[in-house]
């Protein structure tokens, strides 16, 4: 996988990491958050946020940029997530597709703010009005550097988060940073 250093593979695949991300750092940012029937997840990596997303929806896709990674999920999940190879920035889903995107400690994997804008631009387009947009990024500390040494690491800023998501095309914008991690909810407009 190119974006992930070993050290960082480790954690990322560990029970510890799986426990986590299903029993706080999901339910936390969905709290009262409906997802819909259709929901589309970035970056999935080695599923930790996958399985528990699952629970939570009749369908799931999951969009995923390294092949390796893709087919090592598609084969550990089977068939009720459906594991796509491709870029979040550059979708070929069409427009209007999900009823949610979401997607957790993933983009400070992205290699710029203007990559980040464009994977906020396209998780408008294939979300039907009124879908939401959720999730989480890491917030950057002494440890967080460690792990992402020689790793692409970009995390996003809470304080300009906001505007970039309206800029977008997003509203009903919620931004929290009370739990050690950036969760965000948004919805595009509703129809009519
Ligand atoms: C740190 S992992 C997070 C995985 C998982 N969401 C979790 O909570 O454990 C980030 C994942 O995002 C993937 N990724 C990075 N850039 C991507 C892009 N442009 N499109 C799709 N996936 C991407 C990486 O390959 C990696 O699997």
């Amino acid at each position: 996988m190119d974006t992930l250093n070993r050290y960082h593979q480790r954690l990322c695949r560990s029970p510890e990491w799986a426990a986590f991300v299903a029993d706080s750092l999901v339910p936390r940012a969905l709290d009262g958050v409906p997802l819909g029937d259709n929901v589309l997840e970035l970056g999935p990596g080695y599923g930790a946020s996958t399985q528990p997303l699952a629970e939570r929806t009749a369908s799931l896709t999951a969009l995923e940029s390294d092949p390796e990674l893709a087919s090592r999920l598609r084969a550990q999940l089977g068939q009720p997530v459906t594991v796509v190879d491709g870029d979040a920035t550059s979708m070929t889903f069409g427009a209007s597709t999900f009823s949610a995107v979401v997607c957790f400690t993933m983009l400070h994997h992205l290699p710029s703010s203007a990559a980040q804008d464009k994977l906020f631009a396209e998780a408008a387009r294939v979300l039907v009005p009124g879908g939401v947009f959720a999730g989480t990024d890491s917030q950057p500390s002494w440890r967080f550097r460690l792990i992402h040494l020689a790793d692409t690491c970009n995390p996003v800023d809470p304080g300009t988060l906001a505007a970039r998501l309206t800029a977008a095309g997003f509203g009903q914008i919620r931004i929290d940073t009370s739990h050690g991690v950036v969760s965000f909810v948004a919805r595009t407009a509703a129809a009519g």
